[in-house]
């Protein structure tokens, strides 16, 4: 898929010199390495003589940020461009609230130059509303060699077991096997990378994206939710408030041995200086093969004014281009969303992610993030949110879990 480089020329900024135009960015990247990313593309932004209005809502995942969108909407004063993402950009089509940037799409062929399942999350009615700016994959581990050899640990885990015999090995020498935060979507993220992990591609597809009530009550799923109780004990008991980008540097710092989360925490570890297999490590988490997508993408909603049309315009030429493609993922921890940008300058976890993802196209193993809101519409994944915070937090028997999921699943459907 990204076999052939392209000439140097082809990673030049968009031809749209010193357009001039406005564009108002809701966004949620607020970590070092989030921030980092997003400063690259207002940077570019304002160098083709436009004016960016940064309106950053904190909290990783972004629900807090979907929530203010809300508000903004209900008010009639949508910003113009929104990091959003999955079938949340199909629901806000279909009430009316996008614009297209479909001029800018047909003129720079982005048909020809993006993954097929990603352009048809971009499109509703045929039309691009949306411009992918990256592809993240969720099911990593990451780790600290240093602190892994302490317990005599040299290479990553490959199995659940041997993730558990680590992480008792880790307890007993009184190390904290994993870091995690305490946000309700940072659960949902460590249950995500176990589902597949446990179930494989195809449970996770007939559980989770077609929702189908056998395997929501299989045992299968009640081995995930077993597996989650053993990682809730693997946490440190200071987790409460703490942000996943905080658990992220207690991996850096040596105070925990893994963190399981997508490869923004990589962006983390970038803006720290870190470099990988000598600092940390990055895994695939355990699996049977697979790779669950999360894509970031900027949706532009109907706004009016040349002004900021054109903002939107020079905006969605800008995500796009192979240049910036390139420079906002070596920030950010992804890889490109576009099939033919080179990954010379990037990190063996990014090739490795980009072979991952090749393979899991190829054998039918790619799976949307439930976590990430590439999967199922917000009610839906509303449900597990609840559902798996409330495991998490209390002594719920697995049994008794998978009852309360399947029920909150109807619950929904009937709604
Ligand atoms: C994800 C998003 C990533 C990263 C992460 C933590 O949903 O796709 O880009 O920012 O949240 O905030």
């Amino acid at each position: 898929m990204r076999a052939g480089r392209p000439p140097v020329s082809a990673l030049a900024l968009p031809t749209a010199a010193l357009a001039d135009g406005s564009v108002e960015v809701l966004h949620w990247w607020t970590s070092g390495g989030e921030a980092r990313a997003v400063g690259e593309l207002k940077a570019a932004f304002e160098a083709q003589g436009g004016t960016w209005i940064d309106s950053p809502i904190a909290g990783g995942g972004g629900d807090a940020a979907m929530t203010a969108l809300r508000a903004r909407v209900v008010a009639g004063n949508p910003p113009s461009a929104v990091q959003l993402k999955g079938p949340g950009i199909q629901e806000w089509a279909e009430q009316g609230a996008l614009a297209d940037v479909d001029d800018v799409a047909k003129a720079e062929n982005w048909d020809a130059v993006l993954p097929p399942v990603l352009a048809a999350i971009m499109k509703y009615e045929n039309k691009y509303v949306a411009a992918p700016v990256n592809i993240h994959r969720v099911d990593w581990i990451w780790a600290n060699p240093a602190v892994l050899a302490k317990v005599g640990v040299t290479t990553m885990p490959t199995t659940w077991d041997e993730f558990n015999a680590i992480a008792d090995k880790l307890k007993e020498a009184g190390i904290t096997p994993l870091a995690n935060g305490s946000d309700p979507w940072q659960d949902l993220t460590l249950w995500d990378v176990v589902a597949l992990g446990v179930g494989g591609a195809e449970f996770y597809q007939k559980a989770i994206v077609q929702l189908d009530p056998a395997a929501l009550t299989s045992d299968t799923m009640v081995k995930v939710f077993d597996q989650m109780r053993k990682m809730r004990g693997y946490v440190d008991e200071g987790f409460a408030g703490r942000s996943w980008d905080l658990a992220t540097r207690m991996v850096m710092n040596g105070e925990a041995a893994f963190q399981i989360m997508g490869d923004w925490a990589k962006g983390e570890f970038a803006a720290a200086g870190k470099v990988p297999g000598t600092d940390y490590w990055c895994a695939p988490a355990p699996d049977q093969g697979g790779y669950i997508l999360n894509s970031d993408s900027f949706v532009f909603f109907k706004v009016s004014g040349e002004d900021k049309v054109k903002g939107q315009k020079v905006l969605a030429s800008l995500v796009m281009s192979p240049s910036f493609q390139e420079t906002f993922n070596l920030a950010k921890g992804s890889i490109p969303a576009r099939t033919d940008v080179a990954l010379d300058k990037f990190d063996s976890c990014a090739v490795k992610s980009h072979e991952d993802l090749l393979a899991s196209i190829g054998n039918n193993t790619l799976v949307p993030s439930l976590s990430q809101e590439m999967a199922i519409p917000r009610s839906y994944r509303g449900e597990f949110l609840d559902l798996v915070t409330q495991f998490y937090n209390t002594d719920m028997s697995s049994a008794d879990a998978v009852k309360a999921l399947a029920a909150g699943i109807e619950r929904a459907r009937a709604q």
